[in-house]
């Protein structure tokens, strides 16, 4: 099925289910040369990145664990402006080599948020590694170290990514029709 619809809007299919596994395949090459030996402790960002999480680490053959973490996002007083919260994070990751598994990047805004919440626990290392990266949205300056797939600034679906909580399940990437 290459254009679907979800609640007001259609998309038509970007990425095949074939490409989305092909550059994990890559990526998790890549992951598991520079990890090996080091027991990374992936963390997924939920709800997206369940999808990104499992393919990832089933293609790795090192010895990692994983867990998941949710963000939530409030509206502070006016001038401390959005606060975002890290929750669920059980591990102790005190000299642990972290990844952040992220299901896109955008603006970068809330990885920002997350490897600032995460440094005042001490880790060794923290790295980004991400499905989706928007280079052209992007506004931060954390490098985005492990990208499996750049994409233009549309905003998609499938994956493990919705649209008002629809999509996620849809193999393959689906990018949101020009009217
Ligand atoms: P950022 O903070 O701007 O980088 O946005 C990150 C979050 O926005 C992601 O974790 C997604 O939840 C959401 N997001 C950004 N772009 C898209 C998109 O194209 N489709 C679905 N969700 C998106």
């Amino acid at each position: 099925m290459s254009r679907i619809q979800l609640h007001d809007k259609t998309f038509d299919l970007f990425i095949s289910e074939a490409e989305v596994n092909r550059a994990i395949d890559k990526l998790a090459l890549e992951i598991g040369r520079k990890y090996d030996g080091k027991r990374p402790l992936f963390l997924g960002v939920l709800n997206g990145a369940f999808f990104f999480a499992a393919e990832l680490v089933k293609r790795l053959d090192i010895e990692c664990e994983i867990s998941f973490v949710k963000v939530a996002s409030y509206h502070g007083t006016s001038s401390s402006g959005t606060v975002t919260q890290l929750i669920g994070l059980t591990e102790r990751i005190e000299g642990r080599h972290v990844v952040v598994l992220e299901d896109i990047v955008d603006t970068g805004g809330t990885v920002e948020n997350i490897m600032a919440s995460l440094a005042e626990h001490h880790p060794a290392s923290v790295s980004i590694a991400a499905l989706l990266f928007k280079p052209s949205a992007y506004k931060k300056t954390i490098p985005i170290e492990h990208v499996a797939l750049e994409i233009p600034n549309a905003f998609v679906v499938g994956s493990g990514l919705d649209h008002d909580g629809l999509g996620r399940n849809l193999r393959g990437i689906y990018r949101i029709t020009e009217n």
